[in-house]
Order: C-alpha cells, then structure tokens, then sequence
C-alpha cells in the first residue's frame, strides 16, 4: 500500500526549483519500521524513493517527504548506545568540544536528538547542565533514566523558543545524524540562533555526501534521512541565520561523517575553504557526478545479485549480519528476500525476533550466528567492515566468507 507522504518541487535549502532527480530506488517502506510476527499479515506502508540534487546550492535530498511523525514514533528502532564503536565515537565529541570552549557547572549542553543519552552521558564527567530533546518516546526514557533531563518534542523554532524560556541560552548545542533527518532544514536553524548563547557553539554531524558517492553508499538514502550533505549548501544555509562554521573535521563514523562547529558571524574559515576547494574538485558541484553515481548504484544492483544467485546455485546457506537501516534499503532496492537470506543476527535485543520491512527477513540474535553459521554472510552493518571481520576471525578461519556489497560487491 503507497503510504500518506507529500512531494515538494523545490530545494529545502534555498527553494529553487532546479531539482534534478538522479536515483530512483523504488517504493520502500520505512527503514526502521521492523514488524513483529503479528504485522506480516498486515500490508505495509510503502514510498517512493528516490534522490535529487539542487543544482543551485548542492544540496541533495528527498522530495517525497514522509512526515516525521510517522518515522519517529514510539516504534521506532534506532538505540544509540546499541553498538559498540558509536560509544567510542561520542566520548570522542565530548573531548572535542571541550577544547572549542571551556565547558563548567554553569555551561548548558543540549543534545537536540539525544536518542538514549548515550552522547550526554560523556558530557556529564564535566558537571555540566544536561538537557536531551528527541520525539522518539521510547529512547527518550533511556536518556531519562540515566538522569538527562529530557524533553520530548521534534526542535524546531516553537520548541527553541519554548526551551530558551525555561531553561535559558544554550552555550553548547549538538545535533549528531539529525540535521539529515529533519525536512525542515531552515526551521532548524532558525531554532539554534534564537536558542543559542553569543558564544556558545553549535556542533553538527552529518554523514559526508563525498563518502557516499566515493564509495557508492547508496543505502544510506532512506526516508528518515531527508537530506544529504555537502559542505557547500551548509555554509550557506549557516549563513542565512548569522552563522558560520568555524571548525570542521572529518569523522570515521556512518560510512564518513562531518563534524561541524558552528558560531555566530559569518567568517568562514580557513579549513572550510580548503573543504570547498576539494569538493569542487571532486565534481562534487554538478549534476554529471550523480548521475555516474545512479549508474553505478544500478550495476551494484546488478552484480550483487549475480553474487548471490551464483551461491545460492551452489547451495550455500546466506545470512545477513546486522538488521540495519541502510540494509533494507538495500534489501528491498535488490529484491534480496527470505529464499536468499536464511535470517539476520543483530545485536540489538529490540530487533531480535522481529522482521525486516519489506523483505520480511527474521532476526536473530548474535548468537544464532555462532550456532548456525552460515557459508556467507551479506554484511548489512559495512560501516563496522573492520571490527566486525576483526570479530568473526573464527568464523572466517572456518572457511566462513562475508559478502562486502559497497564500493562494489564481493566476496573475501
Ligand atoms: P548503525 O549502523 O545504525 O549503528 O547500526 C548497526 C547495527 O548493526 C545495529 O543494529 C547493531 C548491528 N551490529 C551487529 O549486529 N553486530 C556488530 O558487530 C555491530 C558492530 C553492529
Ligand atoms: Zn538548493
């Protein structure tokens, strides 16, 4: 069944029409919608996707816009403190942020998306006032437990208002992978000037749109994910409300992430030059790059189905390792279903014994993996490539193989 969305004809950043679609990966449903056994018989939600790039600022993004509400509701999956390298990941920003501004018992640090805490957390060595917003009820009680105070609302310039008369300016905001996921770019940034402090410092992460191209990260593109970022319509969306990026750094995360701090004033620094400068060398500026990548993700598509038909002919047993958003993007692209895959092992509890959208793929724990291993494993979560091949060293030694789909898929 096609689900309640609505189509907007121009950017979200600088409202041009000149919108260009590059990438149609069909209908899907939503990405972190996982069924229990109780919901296959139902019919699924499903919506178009696919991809744009604005040829005036350079944003690229998705049109076909499924209303938040939908997407963030008390179902919805995503736990923050669930993998292991993200905790490492968020220790690391705590630290970072330290040496942009000195943070103390005075300093008021809101993590807007705060998921379950887990970022505030690490803030709160420092004895700072912590405060976490996010819509999604269900991680919002894990933040609560751990003593965060939290509010659970979408932010936007009502709710900047409304925080900033409770509990006073902000001196440091974060926003970590949630930038992409709010469809109102413009509201958001109006929210954090009126909510930030004069000196206070916003930081920003967004996975790095040179990555995905780069590397043909095409299962990052989901419905919750409105918006994917270069720096250029960045600075320029900043720019609009006062703001500049002062610092900015390249993270390992999420198949490559920006991190971003932003101030008042519109001086654009050095670093951000230079990163203006390589992506205008990357192409990354005009149409001609997305559409190559479009091709590309069709010949992905293509190859990584032979993979699997070959093995299957062979009479491997598959698996999938890690039930992740961007796998059921690239399950439900590929028409990867249950007579390819025998289930997914995942390590997060509230996934186990769930389904995936779409593909209707049932998940196991971590466990099932070691008791049931199969010949091959799709890795789905190929943004931990390293540490999860570095963990299934036994399995591999057996004789055990992972198919790895991006850049392009294969098998080691
Ligand atoms: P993320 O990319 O959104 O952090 O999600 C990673 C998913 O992959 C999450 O559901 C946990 C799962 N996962 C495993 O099952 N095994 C692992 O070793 C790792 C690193 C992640
Ligand atoms: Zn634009």
């Amino acid at each position: 069944m096609l689900g309640k969305y609505t189509h907007r004809g121009t950017c979200r950043i600088c409202g041009s029409k000149n919108v260009i679609k590059f990438l149609e990966l069909g209908q899907t449903p939503l990405a972190n919608r996982f069924l229990c056994k109780e919901d296959l018989t139902e019919d699924e939600p499903y919506y178009p996707l696919d991809v744009y790039y604005c040829t005036e600022c350079g944003l690229v993004q998705l049109l076909d816009v499924v209303p938040s509400e939908e997407i963030f509701n008390e179902d919805y999956a995503y736990f923050t403190g669930a993998s292991e390298p993200m905790r490492g990941h968020f220790s690391g920003i705590a630290d970072d942020a330290q040496q942009h501004l000195p943070i103390t018992e005075d300093t008021l640090v809101v993590d807007i998306g705060c998921n379950d805490g887990t970022l505030l957390e690490y803030f709160s060595r420092t004895g700072a006032g912590l405060l976490g917003v996010d819509p999604a009820v269900n991680t919002l009680q894990v933040a609560a437990q751990k003593g965060i105070t939290t509010i659970p609302e979408f932010f936007d310039e009502n709710c900047a208002l409304k925080l900033r008369d409770e509990f006073g300016k902000a001196d440091i905001i974060t926003a970590t992978n949630v930038l992409a996921h709010n469809p109102d770019l413009n509201g958001f940034v109006k929210g954090i000037s009126l909510f930030m402090a004069e000196k206070g410092m916003l930081i920003v992460e967004v996975p790095y749109i040179k990555n995905m191209i780069q590397n043909v990260e095409f299962d990052s593109c989901y419905h919750e994910h409105y918006s994917y970022f270069a720096v250029r319509p960045l600075t320029y969306l900043f720019s609009k409300y006062g703001m500049g990026i002062a610092d900015i750094r390249e993270v390992p995360v999420h198949g490559g992430t920006l991190r971003i701090f932003v101030r008042r004033g519109k001086e654009e620094s050095e670093v951000v030059n230079k990163m203006l400068t390589r992506e205008r060398e990357l192409g990354l500026d005009v149409i001609g790059t997305y559409i190559d990548f479009g091709k590309k993700v069709k010949l992905l598509k293509e190859k990584l189905n032979t993979i699997l038909k070959e093995l299957k002919d062979k009479n491997k047993k598959i698996t999938g390792y890690g039930a992740t958003a961007k796998g059921n993007t690239l399950l439900n692209y590929c028409k990867i279903s249950t007579d390819i895959l025998d289930f997914i092992t995942d390590t997060t509890p509230f996934k186990q014994g769930k389904y995936t959208p779409g593909m209707h793929i049932p998940i196991f724990s971590e466990e099932k993996f070691h008791e049931e291993p199969p010949d091959c494993a799709l890795l789905l979560a190929w943004n931990y490539v390293n540490e999860i091949l570095e963990k299934e060293r036994e399995y591999r030694e057996r004789g055990g193989k992972f198919i790895l789909p991006i850049p392009e898929p294969r098998v080691v």
